[in-house]
């Protein structure tokens, strides 16, 4: 980037790994949004978010399932490829769906190369501390950003969706640092007290980014139905800026009583 920020100045190339980077030496916070579709991925990426994160939430936030268990590779890819065309300047990046990378490094090799290739993403999310397969991204030029505390899909394993490391925070400790040198370019920490993100951000040189976790990461990510208070019963750790939902149901009601009342469409919207 030509500016000293992540957010300014002229550029409009895409945001890379390296400006991340660049943006936790200088202490700069930044904030990624889940996208699914090219609307919402201009809109946010006019609005200067760096990242967008093709979540597997697009399982309960899109696709409407009732997790992120049911979400498929090829059910992403298209997703994927909106939100790539609807941007210019975020880092997009792909999360890889369960069951798509957990048997082997080359199998998340082959996956991120979907991606890669089919969607044009510039990076890929994994859940857990996965390191073989890591490396064996990163080593063949493919950007990982890491997931650790609540990770959706062992919601069946961790008993719910519960705050992690509460008693064993050594071990989430352990396995940031594992990532870090691994290679991951970021971590995603989830439902983690504030004290352990803090430990976790202070002990990398790569960005964490907090989803109730505190204000205490380099970044935050927020699901956008959450974020634009559209979803019907958002998450505790969620904060609504807007009520999309309430905006969208009386703009609907609206026309529909106009069709009723014959007062849509008026001359305005006519053609003679
Ligand atoms: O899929 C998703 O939206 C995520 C974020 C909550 C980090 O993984």
């Amino acid at each position: 980037m030509s500016s000293t920020t992540l957010y300014g100045g002229a550029s409009h190339r895409r945001v890379t790994i390296l400006d991340l980077k660049s943006a936790k030496e200088r202490g700069e916070k930044w904030a990624m949004l889940t996208s699914y579709e090219q609307m919402t991925a201009s809109i946010f990426d006019e609005a200067g978010i760096p990242v967008l994160l093709v979540g597997d939430s697009a399982g309960n936030n899109f696709l409407g399932e009732e997790n992120t268990i049911p979400v498929t590779v090829d059910e992403l890819l298209p997703l994927t490829r909106a939100v790539v065309r609807g941007s210019s300047r975020a880092m997009v990046v792909a999360d890889l769906p369960f069951g798509s990378y957990e048997s082997s490094p080359e199998q998340a090799l082959a996956t991120s190369i979907r991606f890669f290739k089919e969607a044009g993403a510039m990076a890929v999310k994994l859940e857990g501390a996965h390191l073989e397969t890591v490396k064996k991204l990163t080593s063949s030029g493919i950007p990982v950003m890491g997931h650790l505390g609540l990770t959706p899909q062992s919601l069946h394993q961790l008993g719910g969706y519960k705050v992690q490391g509460r008693t064993d925070g050594d071990v989430m400790k352990a396995a940031a640092l594992d990532l870090e040198k691994a290679g991951a370019f970021a971590i995603v920490l989830e439902l983690v007290p504030e004290e352990l993100a803090r430990e976790i951000t202070a002990s990398l040189s790569i960005p964490t980014i907090g989803i109730g976790a505190g204000a205490v990461t380099d970044a935050q990510v927020l699901v956008w139905t959450d974020m634009a208070g559209l979803t019907a019963k958002p998450p505790k750790l969620a904060k609504a800026y807007r009520n999309l939902r309430q905006e969208l149901t009386d703009a609907t009601k609206e026309f529909a009583e106009e069709v009723r009342s014959g007062t849509f469409p008026a001359a305005a919207q006519t053609f003679h």
